[in-house]
């Protein structure tokens, strides 16, 4: 008995690690993947994205037909949450990462599909943007954060907020109230309303909250919408951006974390 029963849990070890081999695996780019990446996009994504990619979903519509977001063009638009300097396309990575959380308010999660299943989409929505034949985007460098937020720091960032007009947009106390949100001044590339963000609710935050995304979001800001790279304004200043950063997140109580 007993030497079966050792075969019969070795067997089930066995396949359960060539299934999660499989399913890990990154499919190579190529026709095949395209194919597979546009059956499971014709399925999950179509109906607010489009049957041809350009954002023109029936579902699109129910997320509100004349305020921004409107879902992503693939065949055009530019691309919001990136690694990579402001004007450039997102890395697959980034892709990835965007799948996989889902925007809060916007989009669900993909966590449903397995990895090569997103690999495959991923490679199905690049192939709608010519670009991506031509250019290898680049991530900026992107530092680990420092160990402990101190309260001088957090201060710094509180004056670099004040500083660099934070306020005009996401308002006083980072509540998204700034006077050109309030006043609806603010437009994305098609020209559509949009508001700043909370930044006192990261769970709302469509690019992440960790501490490293918040630095990536303020380094190559969000194309398509009236966020800006601060990019140049830092150019050099790694501690002073981490300082906002601890700013920000002293807002919701958590800085650190
Ligand atoms: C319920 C509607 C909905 C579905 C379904 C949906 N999306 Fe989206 N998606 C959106 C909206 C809305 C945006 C724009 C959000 C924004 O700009 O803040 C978006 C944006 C994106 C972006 C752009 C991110 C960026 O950096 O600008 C990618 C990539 C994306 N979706 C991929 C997908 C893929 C792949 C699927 C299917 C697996 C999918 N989406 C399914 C609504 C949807
Ligand atoms: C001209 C207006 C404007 C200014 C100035 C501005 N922002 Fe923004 N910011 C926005 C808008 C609009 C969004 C939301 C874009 C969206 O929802 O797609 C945003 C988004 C963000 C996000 C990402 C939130 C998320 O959902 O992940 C962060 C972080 C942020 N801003 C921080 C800052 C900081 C820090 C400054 C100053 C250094 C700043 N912003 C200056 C308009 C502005």
């Amino acid at each position: 008995m007993r030497p079966q029963l050792l075969q019969y849990v070795a067997i089930l070890v066995l396949t359960g690690l060539c299934a999660t081999t499989a399913l890990a695996v990154r499919p190579k780019d190529g026709p095949d993947t395209r194919a597979e990446g546009r059956r499971i996009y014709a399925r999950a994504c179509a109906w607010c994205h489009g049957a041809e990619g350009k954002g023109d979903g029936p579902a699109g519509w129910s997320i509100g037909r004349y305020s921004a977001p409107r879902p992503r063009d693939f065949t055009a638009d530019s691309y919001k949450f990136r690694s990579t300097p402001s004007g450039e396309l997102p890395t697959d990575q980034d892709l990835f990462r965007t799948i996989t959380h889902g925007i809060p308010g916007s989009m669900p999660s993909y966590r449903s599909l397995n990895e090569r299943e997103r690999w495959q989409v991923i490679a199905y929505v690049r192939s709608l943007n010519p670009a991506f034949q031509q250019e290898t985007p680049t991530p900026i460098a992107l530092p680990s954060p420092p160990p402990f937020p101190s309260e001088d720091g957090i201060r710094n960032g509180r004056a670099l907020y004040a500083k660099y007009e934070c306020r005009t947009c996401h308002g006083d106390n980072a509540a998204g109230d700034g006077p050109e949100s309030k006043a609806g001044h603010l437009r994305d590339a098609h020209q559509l309303p949009i508001t700043a963000t909370n930044l006192t609710d990261p769970s709302a935050f469509k690019n992440g909250a960790t501490p490293q995304d918040l630095y990536r979001s303020i380094m190559t800001g969000l194309d398509g919408t009236p966020m800006p790279s601060y990019a140049d304004e830092f150019a050099g200043q790694e501690q002073a951006v981490w300082d906002l950063v601890w700013y920000l997140q002293s807002l919701s109580g958590q800085p650190g974390k």
